[in-house]
C-alpha cells in the first residue's frame, strides 16, 4: 500500500496585445471576432467564435449555434473543428483561436476540449489554442493536452 502524487503542469504563454503575435494569427483571431457577429445566441446572449487554421492555408470558421432545448445546442468550437473535419478530412489543423463577441478571454468547455484533442490524436501533431481578447491579455497554449490533463483516448478502447 503506498501513495504518490502526480503533478501535472500546463503551461502558457500569454501576451499583452495582439501585435505580439504573428501576423498568421493576427488574422486567425480577427476571423474568430467576426464569427462572433454570425453566431445564434438568443439564450446565453454570449457570443463565440472559433477560427480554425489548417495547414493548407484554409481558415473554416464556426460559432456557438443554440437551441430551446438547450443541451441540442453547440459551442463555436465543435461547429467549427467539425467542419473542418467534414470539408477537409485529410488537412492537418495548425492552430485555433476563440474570441467572444465582449471583453473577456474565453476558455473552451470540456467537451470541446475532448472534441479538439481527438484531432491532435488523428493527426498526430499539436493544435496550438489561442485563447484572444481585444483589450485583455491573449492566453496561448501549444496544444489542446495541455488543457486537458488524463485525457480519454482511443487506448481505453482496446481490448
Ligand atoms: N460557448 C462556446 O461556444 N464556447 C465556449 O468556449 C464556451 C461556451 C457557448 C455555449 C453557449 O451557446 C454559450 O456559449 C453560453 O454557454
Amino acid at each position: 500500500m503506498g501513495k504518490e502524487k502526480l503533478q501535472i503542469i500546463s503551461s502558457f504563454t500569454i501576451y499583452d496585445n495582439i501585435n505580439e503575435l504573428t501576423s498568421e494569427e493576427h488574422l486567425l483571431i480577427l476571423k474568430s471576432k467576426e464569427a462572433t457577429k454570425t453566431a445564434y445566441a438568443p439564450y446565453s446572449n454570449f457570443h463565440v467564435g472559433a477560427a480554425i487554421l489548417l495547414n493548407n492555408n484554409e481558415i473554416v470558421v464556426g460559432n456557438n449555434q443554440e437551441n430551446s432545448a438547450y443541451p441540442s445546442g453547440l459551442c463555436a468550437e465543435r461547429v467549427a473543428v467539425f467542419y473542418a473535419g467534414a470539408t477537409f478530412p485529410n488537412v492537418t489543423i495548425k492552430c485555433i483561436a476563440i474570441s467572444t463577441s465582449g471583453n473577456q478571454t474565453v476558455s473552451p468547455c470540456g467537451a470541446c476540449r475532448q472534441a479538439l484533442i481527438e484531432y491532435e490524436y488523428k493527426q498526430k501533431s499539436k493544435i496550438k489554442i489561442i485563447l484572444c481578447s481585444e483589450d485583455k491579455k491573449i492566453i496561448v497554449s501549444e496544444s489542446v493536452a495541455n488543457l486537458l490533463p488524463l485525457q480519454f483516448d482511443a487506448s481505453f478502447l482496446k481490448k
